[in-house]
């Protein structure tokens, strides 16, 4: 995938129409950039480390090495396990501790700009990787922020005005791990027995070549790819001991969704969620996973035989992307073969088909093993009474028009352009209700929808209005008050049960026909932060908008 810029800047021909077509980044924003350079010298890091974005040759498949966009990463100051290289294209894993100052030299060398944000993160608005902040080649951007999350599993990746999608596409994303005092106590499987996930899904040329989406089709669902990546990496089996793991899984594919299941029904049990570890343990049939959105498991091989394999899979389910005429295979059933290349002649896998997530090959029999602890941590919860102003409830309404997804009637505008319904008092706790407005997607506007879309050659952009959407609150960590499903739906029914909705996240995944009620706190920090979709094809076309907070 050679020219990312060539997509982005056919995708703007594309959208000739409304908002999204004005910007370009170097244009909007010449003139008043307020990049933060230069390190505060007040400031004193307990870790320090470099993070460039640079182009690299990395080997996935075998063969040829892949081009890709990857974050090289130094450390400069602190605990040596502070920055852990791994094989691939995704950068190094950060492993912060609760309380921890944090400085990061990001340098651009990559001929485009970039910027990157530390999702799940709760740090102040220049230091969050807003696109605004994006820095062009050879220049450098100074992070410094104290860690004030608690134990859990985070991540980074690219930003970048309209540009996220195919940089994180090329490898610019890593994950971050935290841990404090409450974790240590509780004796998880810890070193090598608490293992990362990435999944990924990618396309690769007959050259080995990370490809990317063709045409305004794809980009309206989000790219899925026929490849399943592990780590950045192709062809995982990951060999383990008979004894308790902990899986650290994120779904950092740009749009597909995971309904996590293990392959011989074992029910799974999960320890944690997008932001820190859940109260106690819970199990699942099986997990739904969206983009962004983090699971830590608990997993034990105790009592299997050396020899045997485990694989965690991707079940089938409905409802992850709208039938367009014809155009939709279903890929999944006859995966035969390996983790590498699955899947279809030039389909790709479809959203929702089944298919190998990665093979834990059960290689050695030890005698000790660690107990699931009955309880994690406390977590405080938010209820109603907490809410500061509970008369108004802050709406996220996921709409579409001029074959753009909106939030709240509007695309993405950089900044200064903040509704009323966006601002936000600091030291508050809010709560929000996302919801799937099928009143403008029908005709606000003069008929933008109406009329054009739905007779469009496509199959019906107004199908577009059944998509799920990962929406993403940049800033505190929020907690789930309710999830209801408006229309009663059979699609609905192969994941409901998936959702964890205990702890604290910062991604929900809004299916087709549901609304989320949530609450959020908004302390510390004023500024800008971002809400969006965390399908980065949404994204990119403008499906985020900013929260004031003041
Ligand atoms: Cu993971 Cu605003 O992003
Ligand atoms: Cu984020
Ligand atoms: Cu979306």
């Amino acid at each position: 995938m050679s020219h990312p810029d060539y997509n982005r800047r056919q995708f703007l021909q594309y959208a000739a129409v409304g908002t999204i077509a004005t910007a370009l980044p170097g244009f909007t924003l010449a003139g008043h950039r307020s990049i933060n350079s230069k390190p505060n010298s007040a400031f004193k890091p307990d870790v320090e480390l470099e993070l460039t974005a640079q182009v690299a040759e990395v080997p996935i498949l075998p063969g040829a090495n892949t081009s890709v966009f990857k974050y090289h990463g130094k450390l400069l100051k602190g605990p040596q396990n502070a920055l852990k290289t791994i094989p691939g294209y995704l950068g190094p894993i950060l492993n912060l501790e609760y309380g921890q100052k944090v400085r990061i030299f990001f340098y651009n060398q990559l001929s485009e700009p970039s910027i990157p944000h530390w999702h799940g993160m709760h740090v102040p608005q220049m230091m969050d990787g807003h696109p605004m902040y994006e820095i062009f080649k050879d220049e450098q951007y100074v992070f410094e922020f104290e860690v004030k999350n608690p134990a859990g599993t985070n991540w980074y990746h690219s930003h970048t005005h309209e540009m996220t999608a195919t940089q994180v596409y090329q490898g610019l994303a890593g994950l971050i791990t935290v841990t404090d005092e409450h974790e240590q106590k509780l004796g998880l499987p810890n070193g090598e027995y608490d293992l990362p996930l990435v999944i990924q899904d990618r396309r690769f040329t007959a050259g080995n070549q990370l490809q990317y989406l063709r045409g305004m089709h794809q980009r309206m669902t989000g790219f899925h790819g026929d490849t399943i990546l592990i780590n950045g990496q192709a062809n995982s089996a990951i060999p383990v001991k008979t004894r308790a793991y902990r899986l650290r899984i994120l779904n950092g594919s740009n749009a597909r969704i995971y309904k996590l299941g293990w392959e011989d029904g074992t029910p799974l049990t999960a320890i944690g969620t997008d932001g820190g570890l859940l109260e106690k343990p819970e199990t699942f049939p099986y997990i739904m996973l969206a983009p962004a959105e983090r699971v830590e498991l608990w997993v034990d091989f105790s009592g299997r035989k050396p020899g045997t394999d485990l694989t965690l899979q991707s079940l089938e389910f409905k409802g992850g992307m709208p039938l367009m005429g014809g155009r939709m295979r279903h890929g999944g059933g006859g995966m035969g073969g390996g983790m590498g290349r699955m899947g279809m002649m030039g389909g790709g896998l479809a959203a929702g088909a089944a298919f190998p997530i990665v093979k834990f090959q059960v290689t050695e029999q030890v005698s000790d093993s660690p107990q699931l602890p009955e309880r994690l941590v406390p977590i405080h919860r938010l209820t109603a009474q907490n809410i500061s102003n509970p008369d108004k409830t802050i709406p996220i309404a996921i709409g579409m028009q001029h074959m753009a997804f909106q939030l709240n009637g509007r695309t993405f505008e950089m900044q200064n352009q903040i509704m009323d319904i966006e601002k936000i008092p600091v030291n508050s706790i809010q709560k929000i209700r996302i919801f799937h407005d099928n009143q403008m997607m029908g005709g606000m506007g003069g008929g933008g929808m109406g009329g054009g879309m739905r007779r469009g050659g496509m199959g019906g952009m107004g199908m577009m209005r059944n998509m799920p959407h990962p929406i993403h609150l940049h800033g505190q960590q929020f907690q789930i008050l309710s999830r209801k499903q408006t229309k009663p739906s059979n699609s609905y029914d192969t994941v409901k049960q998936g959702f964890i909705d205990s702890g604290w996240k910062d991604t929900v995944l809004v299916m087709p026909g549901e609304e989320i009620e949530l609450i959020k706190p908004f302390k510390d920090y004023t500024g800008l932060f971002l809400y969006h979709c965390h399908n980065l094809e949404h994204e990119d076309m403008g499906m985020m908008r900013n929260f004031h907070v003041s």
